[in-house]
């Protein structure tokens, strides 16, 4: 069955949204890196990396289904942030924006009966609860240490294990 030109576009519109994700965190790993925060820095190129896997699989998948892939122009990502927390939270509240994206791509799926498409949205529906999971975790630390600097480089020393 041929994949549908209105799944086509929204699926290059969530090419585009993980691109302006990945740029977004690797505009975050740099102001960490700035902030002297190397665990969190680290933290973020890694997740800038698995944004434009994300990227790439939508990109594979398109090409699977022979349509076109529009490669798209990237918004420059904010970057600077007052503290840590305030770049987690952004974090998190931008995982739930993209959640909310690939759930109205999977209605989009079900309204058009496009089952390949919502077998393969299926993973990003689950990778994105992990994505809010990892997060919203790391936000509830900080919060929790507030100015605690002692703290705050434990949380640090942490992520760069990921
Ligand atoms: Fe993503
Ligand atoms: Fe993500």
């Amino acid at each position: 069955m041929k994949i549908s030109d209105s799944m086509v576009s929204a699926i290059n519109d969530q090419i585009k949204a993980e691109y302006d994700s990945a740029y977004i965190y690797l505009a975050m790993s740099a102001y960490f890196k700035s902030a002297g925060l190397d665990g969190m820095a680290h933290w973020m190129q890694k997740q800038y990396r698995e944004e434009v896997e994300h990227a790439e699989k939508f990109i594979d998948y398109l090409y699977e289904r022979g349509a076109r892939v529009i490669i798209p122009d990237v918004a420059k990502p904010k970057d600077n942030y007052a503290d840590a927390l305030e770049a987690f939270r952004t974090a998190y509240a931008h995982e739930q924006y993209v959640t909310s994206r690939i759930y109205k791509l999977v209605d989009l799926a079900v309204s058009e009966k496009d089952y390949a498409t919502q077998s393969m949205l299926q993973w990003y529906v689950d990778e994105q609860m992990e994505e809010e999971d990892n997060t919203s975790s790391i936000v509830s630390k900080l919060e929790f240490l507030g100015t605690d600097k002692h703290g705050i480089y434990t949380v640090d020393r942490e992520l760069s294990a990921r």
